[in-house]
């Protein structure tokens, strides 16, 4: 299948890891879904098109099921051609600059930070699953984090579980549409500048970076990379895999 005739949606591309991964996609020839809740969306997808590339935003909260459910008909042409998804929306609360311990985080948050990270992204997959069997063709990636392979000390225990809930999503998903032609892996970052890294202050972000061996915070370009190798034809034989991508802060 030609690059050109694959559609690639992904989810929280209004900025950082998203729209980079948006971005080198669109570079490499796909058309881009860029779906988010902020419609700054709009924009991101504009400043793309100008470049000339072909890209459409969706402005929509991956928890809401009723609008999720719109996506085939908002997308019409595009969407028979769907073929790859990326799970990258996400959320991480901080209270000034620092994480609630599990004692203090209120049910609400721990529901929300569930619902946008792990049920949203069940329900995104369940939306494009058909489409992508019907295409005997498929690629699902999640981006997890380095959250999820190993005690971190930023991200609250919420953040912690939805992460290691999204790589047991993905292992079973994996099993079960291997003979539809679909693989489905997760790539875990480790510390990425981003807004959501930015929100515990450069002093800390600073401190964390001591004890990465490559002496620096990644890029979202660099995260990019990784997910433009698992949607690719030549990782075909790859499902139910992690690639870490953390400059060498956990080696497993
Ligand atoms: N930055 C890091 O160091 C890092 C490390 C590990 C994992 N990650 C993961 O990478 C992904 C992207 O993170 P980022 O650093 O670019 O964060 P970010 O906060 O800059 O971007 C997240 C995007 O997701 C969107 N989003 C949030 N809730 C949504 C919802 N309900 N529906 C639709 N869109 C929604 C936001 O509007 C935002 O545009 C997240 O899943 C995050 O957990 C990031």
């Amino acid at each position: 299948m030609h690059v050109n005739d694959k559609v690639a949606l992904v989810t929280g591309a209004a900025r950082g890891i998203g729209m980079a991964i948006a971005t080198r996609f669109a570079r490499e020839g796909y058309k881009v879904v860029m779906l988010d809740l902020n419609p700054e969306i709009e924009q991101a997808a504009q400043a793309l098109k100008v470049a000339g590339y072909e890209v459409r935003p969706v402005c929509l909260d991956i928890t809401d099921e009723a609008a999720v459910r719109t996506l085939a008909e908002r997308l019409d042409d595009w969407w028979p051609k769907l073929c790859i998804l990326v799970n990258n929306a996400g959320i991480s609360p901080k209270h000034e600059g620092k994480k609630r311990d599990v004692m203090d985080i209120p049910l609400e948050e721990w529901r929300r930070v569930l619902d946008v990270n792990l049920t949203g992204t069940f329900l995104v997959t369940k939306m494009c699953l058909p489409t992508l069997k019907s295409r005997g063709w498929g690629r699902i990636v999640m981006i997890t984090s380095q959250a999820a392979r190993t005690r971190t000390p930023v991200p609250g225990a919420h953040y912690s579980a939805t992460k290691s809930g999204m790589t047991g999503l993905a292992r079973v998903l994996a099993g079960e549409v291997a003979r539809f032609g679909i693989t489905v892996n997760c790539v875990a970052p480790g510390r990425v500048e981003s807004n959501m890294t930015a929100a515990v202050g450069s002093e800390v972000n600073a401190q964390l970076v001591g004890s990465i061996p490559a002496g620096r915070m990644g890029r979202a370009e660099e995260v990019a990379a990784a997910v433009a190798f698992l949607v690719s034809e030549e990782a075909s034989y790859s499902t139910g895999a992690v690639i870490d991508v953390n400059g060498g802060s956990f080696m497993p």
